[in-house]
């Protein structure tokens, strides 16, 4: 069975908790896209990870987790990250596999991304990770997969320094190649999950471009980088936060405008630890937006939602989801591609009334306050997609599952 699950805002959704829990069912976890400017957080027991590029199942000891073809890998980030789970007791040796087609980061793009950056007059904002560059390679013809890092045809346009530190590695990464599609064709009757980088409104097709990364965070990515075919999807989870955050440039309609010491927005911040794994960088952090919610749940086919950060609202007396862009004298409910509409858009805004109390002790859909259900509830009916799952907080017992994605219905 395969379940795909990826972030349905602009990323840090909370996506590397759902994996790591969801991931204990799992025989195989494969992370299709992005490369090193995403960072999934997971707390275990005293210890937290930050994981870039390896995909979030590797805390468990008999699980096989896969770098997709759709990944842009630069070899040090990845044996950096390696060694430090290895310093934290992860075993990781023999687990680690890389799909051949993956493509490689060199050092340079990282120069290359910030020079780029700063030549923009309106900037993206991105990571400085090179992930752009390396992208932008991979659709010129120009980037280098993994198959062919011994291959000197391929490698004959690199500088000399380029085809030394791809000599360095070389040793280190074959061992670790695989053909993804033969891998899981053969794997076929395991369990497998999915995961996807940033989120489906950071896409470089769906998401609100230009500022967008580089690449398929949608669930269709699963299957064109994920190594299957699109029939064999089983069931695609779209991963989204009880309020919105985004991080770098671009528009964000719902974003909270006062961002002073002592505002939601500060409150938000702090409560939700609202902070970049990858660069450190304060998230901005707005209402839900159940507009662009739905857009996400429609372009990627979720069959149901997951609802992160629920408890960050466990104070408040009332807070507000977006229901609805005016824009000019429309009032509208379908996610607009034109950049300038998103600028412009003022969200139409619905009231909801707090919970006022912890909820990160609830177990069941049961022992969650009315008022919280409520919330759920009107999600549900706005994107027509049920929420099948709850984190209440960064631990993974902390976890409602109201129907679990193994079963198929
Ligand atoms: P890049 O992926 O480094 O090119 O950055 C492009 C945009 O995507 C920037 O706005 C980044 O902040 C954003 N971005 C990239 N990766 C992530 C992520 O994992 N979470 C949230 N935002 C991200």
């Amino acid at each position: 069975m395969n379940v795909v699950i990826i972030g349905a805002q602009w990323g840090d959704e909370g996506k590397g908790k759902i994996v790591d829990y969801l991931a204990q069912d799992a025989g195989i976890v494969v992370r299709f896209s992005g490369g090193a400017n995403a960072g999934h957080t997971i707390v275990l027991s005293d210890t937290t990870y930050a994981l870039h590029l390896v995909p979030s199942g590797i805390l468990y000891a008999d699980k096989t987790v896969l770098l997709g073809s759709g990944m842009v890998i630069e070899p040090s980030a990845l044996f950096a990250e390696l060694e430090d789970l290895k310093s934290k007791g992860i075993q990781w040796e023999g687990r680690v596999l890389i799909s051949d087609r993956a493509h490689l980061v060199l050092p340079r793009y990282r120069q290359v991304d910030r020079e780029l950056e700063s030549k923009r007059k309106k900037p993206i904002g991105t990571t400085g990770r090179g992930i752009g560059v390396a992208y932008a390679f991979k659709a010129s013809r120009d980037g280098i997969r993994l198959a062919d890092i011994g291959d000197e045809d391929c490698l004959q346009n690199l500088e000399k320094e380029d085809k030394a530190y791809l000599a360095e590695w070389r040793p280190r990464l074959e061992p670790m190649a695989v053909d993804l599609v033969s891998y899981l064709h053969q794997h076929q009757n395991s369990w497998t999950l999915f995961e996807g980088a940033q989120g489906a409104l950071l896409d470089i097709d769906t998401g609100t471009y230009p500022f967008v990364s580089s690449g398929m965070s949608c669930a269709a990515g699963a299957a064109a980088q994920g190594g299957i075919g699109p029939r064999k999807i089983d069931r695609i989870l779209g991963v989204f936060k009880a309020y919105t955050t985004r991080v770098g440039n671009g528009p964000f309609p719902t974003e909270f405008k006062d961002d002073s010491p002592g505002s939601l927005s500060s409150y938000i911040r702090t409560t939700g630890h609202e902070y970049g794994t990858t660069t450190g960088r304060p998230r901005r952090c707005g209402y839900l937006d159940l507009v662009a919610l739905r857009y996400a749940c429609i372009v990627n086919s979720i069959d149901r939602l997951v609802l992160t950060h629920l408890d960050v609202y466990d104070e408040l007396p009332e807070f507000e989801a977006c229901v609805g862009y005016r824009i000019g004298d429309k009032v509208v409910q379908d996610f607009p591609a034109s950049v300038k509409d998103l600028e412009q858009a003022v969200p139409v805004l619905k009231k909801f009334e707090g919970w006022k109390q912890p909820i990160d002790s609830c177990q069941s859909w049961e022992d969650l306050p009315l008022k919280a259900r409520e919330y759920v509830e009107f999600i549900e009916d706005y994107t027509q997609t049920p929420i099948s799952i709850i984190s209440v907080g960064s631990e993974r017992k902390k976890t409602i599952i109201k129907e679990s994605p193994w079963i198929r219905s």
